[in-house]
C-alpha cells in the first residue's frame, strides 16, 4: 500500500520539478531572444574594431588615425589620414589584407592578412568609417 503512493508523490514532485524548470527555460528564452551583449550590433563592431586599430595600426596612423602616429615621421609617404580618407570599404579591406605594395601604394603599410581574420579586418573597416570625418 505504501509503495505506490510513494511512487506516486515522487512522481508528482519529478512532474512539478520539471514544470518549474521548463518555466524558467521559457523565461531565459524570453530574456535571451534579444543578444546579451548585442554581440552583432554595429557598437560591438565599432568596438571590437577599434581594439584590432589600437592593436596593429596606432604606431603609424596614430590614436585618432590621423595619420600622426609615433613611428610616421619614419615613413615617407607618411600613414594615411584615415580620418578623412575617401577609399570605400573595398579598397580599405584590401589595402590592409594585402598590403600597400599589392596595391602600387608604399611599400611601408604592411600587409595584414596573415595576422588578422576576415571578421578583424571587417571590424576594423567598419571602426575607421565610423570615425571618418569625410564621408558623412
Ligand atoms: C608601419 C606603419 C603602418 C602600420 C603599422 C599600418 N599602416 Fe596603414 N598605411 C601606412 C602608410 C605609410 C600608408 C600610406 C601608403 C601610401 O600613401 O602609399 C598607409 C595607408 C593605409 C590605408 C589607405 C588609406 C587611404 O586613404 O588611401 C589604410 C586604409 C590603412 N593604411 C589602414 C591600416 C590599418 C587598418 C592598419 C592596422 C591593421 C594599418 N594601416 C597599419 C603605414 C602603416
Amino acid at each position: 500500500m505504501r509503495k505506490p503512493a510513494l511512487a506516486a508523490a515522487f512522481l508528482l514532485l519529478a512532474m512539478h520539478a520539471q514544470a518549474q524548470l521548463s518555466n524558467a527555460y521559457a523565461q531565459v528564452l524570453q530574456v535571451t531572444s534579444k543578444p546579451l551583449l548585442a554581440r552583432d550590433g554595429a557598437d560591438a563592431t565599432h568596438f571590437r574594431g577599434s581594439l584590432v586599430f589600437f592593436t596593429y595600426c596606432v604606431t603609424c596612423h596614430g590614436p585618432n588615425a590621423d595619420g600622426n602616429g609615433r613611428a610616421a615621421r619614419l615613413y615617407n609617404p607618411r600613414p594615411a589620414n584615415l580620418r578623412t580618407s575617401d577609399k570605400n570599404d573595398a579598397y580599405m579591406k584590401l589595402i590592409i589584407r594585402s598590403g600597400g605594395k599589392a596595391v602600387a601604394r608604399s611599400e611601408f603599410m604592411p600587409p595584414w592578412g596573415e595576422e588578422l581574420t576576415d571578421e578583424q579586418i571587417g571590424d576594423v573597416v567598419a571602426y575607421l568609417q565610423s570615425i571618418n570625418t569625410a564621408r558623412k
